[in-house]
């Protein structure tokens, strides 16, 4: 079958030619005008590839990329962009396109970039011989079949409203997994609100969820809508459910059954549409043996479990997404680099990642901001506790006790970081209590300040 592919372009000279290129190198081309007919033949038929010039007439081109995505999630998007709409080019990448274009192009650029693409891309899903490619769902990437069995079942999830729990260590893509469920459901029109539980102290959620009336308590001067009513008919994204009170638990625990609350300090019941998406890094069963999760609870919000399995169970994925973090940052940066050294890729695929694939993603930003080297080496990526030769030399010269405590030093060093500097979180990891931990970090003269927001995304 040909591969089929769709154009959507308002200059119509550009439209005929590069369609034309297109169907002489054999593929199927639908054409369209505007963003309207672009968004009726996306609705219509499934595409292996989407051109689409960012401005466009009635619906522009990140409208449509967004529902291209989610309507053929392996799908590869480029869009055509002219100078001075650079920021919306990045902001596409971000929205999931594939590479972008800067007009005006010559066509065998765009062929090339085509072919080489729908080469790498491998045969379509329905083929049947997707193992071993790159394969995505929504921003979630992958080639593991660990990870297709997960996203396979957040795609059938998707197409239902059916409560979902995803479950995992810090850093596995949960919330991208939240967000590509959002996108490829039919709600994806409607808002996907995010409550992050765990960052709001526990008197203020109930009303961060519900809402509150005026005067239903010190400082409400007006009546506030809360996240559940913010996200009717669209989905509502519960991260870190395992941190909930008893009180906001059992409201919560209604919301679910019934899809009715009142607000805060009001009588009125509030009817709402919405699907639930909740995340944790904690396992539930233990929550509700410890007393701390309501059991009835616990079943509702878990109706699907889907478990995003850590980094290091999924080894075929680290170098997949090393690249893909590679050209993701070298990209604005105008850097040319072509990609990890042997060394460099035996060192990445040797470490066991406890900060999963966000430490992952940090790493290689901070090797392609600091190097200057046309591939990565070993000492580019020996970031984070990513050991080299050269440290194990080290180690091997030193007392007992100063190795346990260097080896100790490290290890904290490194959790620490792969979570941003959150000591909550480092202790779990680390199995350890906060106390500990903070006992620890004394005892090593270790005063971790936090990472700079910037340096951490989701
Ligand atoms: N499969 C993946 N493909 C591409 N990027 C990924 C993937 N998994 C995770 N990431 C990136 O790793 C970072 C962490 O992902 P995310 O925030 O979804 O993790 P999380 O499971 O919610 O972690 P936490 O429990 O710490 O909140 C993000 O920057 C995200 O873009
Ligand atoms: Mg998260």
């Amino acid at each position: 079958m040909k591969p089929q592919v769709l154009l959507v372009e308002d200059e119509p000279i550009l439209r005929l030619t590069l369609g034309n290129d297109l169907a002489e190198e054999g593929y199927e081309v639908a054409r369209a005008p505007d963003g309207a007919e672009g968004l009726r033949l996306i609705q219509e038929q499934a595409f292996d590839a989407a051109l689409l010039d960012l401005k466009l007439p009635k619906a522009d081109g990140l409208t449509l990329l967004q529902r291209f995505k989610a309507a053929n999630p392996q799908g590869l998007a480029i869009m055509m962009t002219a100078y001075g709409t650079i920021q919306s080019a990045i902001a596409a990448m971000k929205a999931g396109a594939t590479d972008y274009l800067l007009k005006p192009f010559p066509p065998e650029d765009l062929l090339t970039l085509l072919r080489g693409l729908l080469v790498q891309r491998g045969p379509r899903e329905a083929d049947g011989e997707a193992s071993g490619r790159v394969r995505r769902f929504g921003d979630l990437i992958y080639v593991s079949d660990a990870m297709a069995r997960a996203c396979d079942l957040l795609a059938t999830v998707a197409r239902s409203d059916a409560t979902v729990l995803i479950q995992g260590e810090t850093g596995t893509g949960k919330e991208l997994a939240a967000r590509a469920i959002h996108q490829a459901s039919e709600r994806r029109n409607h808002p996907l609100i995010t409550v992050a539980c765990a960052a709001i102290p526990e008197t203020l959620l109930e009303a961060e969820l519900f809402g509150h009336e005026k005067g239903a308590f010190t400082g409400a001067i007006r009546d506030r809508k809360g996240r559940f009513e913010l996200a009717h008919h669209g989905s509502l994204f519960l991260d870190e459910v395992a941190d909930l009170g008893a009180a906001v638990q059992a409201k919560l625990l209604r919301a679910l059954q019934e899809k009715e609350f009142e607000r805060v300090g009001g009588t009125q019941t509030i009817k709402v549409d919405v699907r639930v998406i909740s995340a944790t890094r904690k396992r539930l069963e233990d929550e509700v043996l410890a007393g701390r999760l309501r059991e009835d609870l616990f079943y509702r919000l878990k109706v699907i479990p889907v478990t995003l399995p850590p980094l290091r169970e999924r080894k075929e994925d680290i170098l997949p997404l090393a690249e893909h973090f590679l050209v993701k940052y070298a990209r604005p940066l105008g850097k040319e680099i072509r990609g990890f050294t042997p060394e460099a890729c035996r060192q990445l695929l040797a470490y066991h990642w406890p900060g999963n694939v966000r430490e992952l993603e940090a790493g290689v930003q901070r090797a392609v901001t600091l190097t200057k080297n046309p591939m990565l080496t070993v000492e580019d990526i020996s970031f984070e506790g990513v050991s080299t030769p050269s440290d194990q030399a080290s180690v091997s010269t030193q007392p007992l006790t100063d190795a346990i405590r260097e080896t100790e030093r490290r290890y904290l060093q490194e959790v620490l970081r792969s979570v941003g500097g959150q000591k909550q979180r480092a202790a779990e990891i680390l199995g350890i209590s906060r106390k500990t931990l903070w006992k620890k970090l004394k005892q090593l003269g270790l005063e971790y300040k936090r990472a700079h927001p910037a340096e951490r995304r989701g």
